[in-house]
């Protein structure tokens, strides 16, 4: 419709623009106003086009209406606003013909032109022998949403685990679980049942400790690494199975959170690591590389130290080794010329906003990229907080784990639906309990403006009102029990939508904004936008539901159009929230 619209004017206002010698008005595109008073559209072109056309923008916007004005198929009023602005009433004609040609189309997001972008997202990214902490929520859903979000808009979506699998805490954990190991397999049990990856972490953490202590076992470690980086067999073999328990337990989360993580996209550090010397060779290349302290740096002129020294960009270790930078140069190397990536998504918390900021520096001066125009983005998010507005922790001031908060969110949301709706069989509470908590605690997330931090609680995400999920899936459902009640598939149903009453209208206009929303949060890489629309969304179908009565209405054509409304409500509800990677139960 808006694209339409632009259209309609450029092509009614042509000839007025040339009597003022304006060729140049391609740009002029409508605003949706803040306040719904001013009208569906509104237009400021008078304003940008005033000195070009030596006019003053009043005289050309009253001429402007003029011309809007007989347009009377598309506007039901055209008046000017103050120093030149134009409001636009679309009639509601034009409403109904957009609404319902929408709404028999196939799917409601509007795809990008010319097969979209290749896009790799990078999110999740865990630590192998290291239990998911609340930490790797926010990385693991937020980047969930933006590959599901880019990837509806049409875009190609490869999602990248770069798990943290190579390096001496490895090692260290290859060194002391390997007994524990030789002993289950001696057994004969099974090893992925009998060691656990809490059991991994725990040796991790002593064999650091260890490390600190003692400095003889720091060099047995690190004899294990230089062992695993030259490829001896056993202790690779070890490494393998120990990667493999870990990810055991990450993806028992990953599906409990329903997100679309797969061993097909691990590409963890271990990938990259015959990549390394030859991507440090490439970067000396580039003349950029100077030595410092014995290390391979590069120094670039935007990083400097508090004190105005320059702050090198550190490519290889005085010892010879690579560090995480190396990695991500590696990569970048990696997913441009072989994936033919266009565009970089890495979800990671705040704190690595300086380390991204310099590899993609590096990267781009040291000439490394096999896409040079690749966009390459960080997307940062702040830490969950504790209700006492310190960082998330348990009572004994450990991190708290991931699936220990799952569950309890699983557990409270159970209350909820038993207090709400005690007639459900016991197998569907259940079902929508897991449902309500995952969906909520998601959504508590997802829902705020991913730079802040933000306060954890359970009793704020499970509210039946508000902005969470769990009004929003009541609302979905909600709509399905008035089909259930008139005996009617909702899936099915299509009707003509006709407006009669203004909450219909408002409705109907939200509706075909939904589209816009989910470009925008592929554009601002910011899921709030969607959580945002949503919300509204859902508000506005509650003032339709106040204001017109649906299976009560006796016109029998206002009754169709209002289920109708209803059910294409419902269809974005559920492609809102499956973006949001949350279910839509159709009853709770
Ligand atoms: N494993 C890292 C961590 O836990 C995150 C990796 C993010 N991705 C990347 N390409 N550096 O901090």
């Amino acid at each position: 419709m808006k694209k339409q619209l632009i259209s309609l004017i450029h092509q009614q206002l042509k000839e007025l623009f040339a009597s003022y010698g304006i060729e140049d008005y391609g740009f002029i595109d409508v605003q949706v106003p803040p306040d719904k008073a001013n009208g569906d559209f509104s237009l400021n072109a008078a304003m940008k086009l005033a000195k070009a056309a030596k006019c003053a923008p009043q005289k050309l916007a009253a001429e402007m209406v003029a011309r809007l004005e007989t347009e009377k198929d598309w506007f039901s009023r055209v008046e000017m606003a103050g120093p030149g602005f134009i409001n636009l009433y679309l009639a509601d004609r034009v409403i109904e013909n957009s609404f319902n040609e929408l709404s028999a189309q196939a799917s409601i997001v509007e795809q990008v032109s010319a097969g979209g972008e290749k896009t790799v997202v990078d999110y999740s990214s865990v630590n192998i022998a290291k239990q998911m902490h609340v930490g790797h929520l926010r990385s693991t859903i937020i980047g969930d949403v933006l590959a599901r979000v880019i990837e509806a808009l049409g875009n190609p979506v490869v999602r990248q685990n770069h798990l943290g699998d190579w390096g001496l805490p490895m090692a260290m954990v290859i060194w002391k679980a390997e007994p524990e190991i030789a002993a289950i397999e001696k057994r004969g049990a099974d090893l992925t049942s009998e060691l656990t990856l809490a059991r991994l972490e725990e040796l991790y953490k002593s064999a650091s400790a260890e490390c600190k202590e003692n400095p003889a076992t720091a060099t047995v470690c690190h004899d294990y690494l230089v062992r695993l980086q030259q490829g001896d067999k056993a202790l690779l073999d070890l490494w393998h199975k120990i990667i493999r328990i870990s990810m055991a337990e990450v993806y028992r989360i990953y599906r409990l959170l329903d997100v679309k993580l797969f061993e097909e996209n691990e590409r963890g550090e271990s990938y990259y690591r015959d990549m390394l010397a030859d991507t440090v060779a490439e970067v000396a290349k580039s003349g950029k590389l100077v030595e410092s302290q014995g290390a391979q740096c590069v120094f670039l002129d935007e990083f400097k130290g508090k004190d105005g020294s320059p702050l090198p960009v550190i490519v290889q270790k005085s010892d010879g080794g690579f560090n995480y930078g190396t990695f991500d140069l590696a990569g970048l190397r990696y997913r441009t010329a072989t994936l033919g990536a266009q565009r970089i998504v890495y979800v990671t918390d705040a704190r690595q906003a300086l380390h991204f900021k310099q590899i993609f520096a590096v990267a781009r001066a040291a000439g490394i990229l096999a896409v040079p125009d690749v966009k390459l983005e960080h997307v940062p998010f702040g830490t969950i907080l504790g209700e006492d507005n310190k960082p998330l922790k348990t009572r004994s001031g450990e991190n708290v784990k991931l699936a220990d908060l799952l569950s309890e969110a699983v557990e409270r949301a159970y209350q909820v639906v038993n207090e709400k709706n005690p007639g459900l069989s016991e197998e569907q509470k259940q079902q929508v309990a897991r449902t309500v908590g995952i969906g909520a605690v998601k959504y508590a997330d997802l829902s705020q403006n991913r730079n802040n931090d933000y306060v954890f609680s359970f009793d704020r995400m499970l509210a039946l009102n508000g902005n969470t999920a769990p009004y929003l899936q009541y609302a979905h459902a909600r709509i399905c029990s008035i089909f259930r009640r008139a005996g009617l598939n909702i899936d099915e149903f299509t009707a003509a939508a006709v407006i009669s009453q203004r909450e219909e209208r408002d409705l109907m206009v939200k509706l075909m904004e939904f589209s816009a929303a989910v470009s925008a949060v592929a554009a601002e890489l910011r899921p709030h936008i969607l959580c945002n629309y949503l919300y509204e969304l859902a508000v506005c179908f509650s003032a339709f539901y106040d204001k017109c009565p649906v299976l009560s209405c006796e016109d029998e054509k206002v009754k169709a159009s209002r289920l109708m409304i209803s059910s294409f409500t419902r269809r974005t509800l559920a492609k809102g929230l499956e973006l949001l990677g949350i279910s839509a139960p159709r009853e709770m």
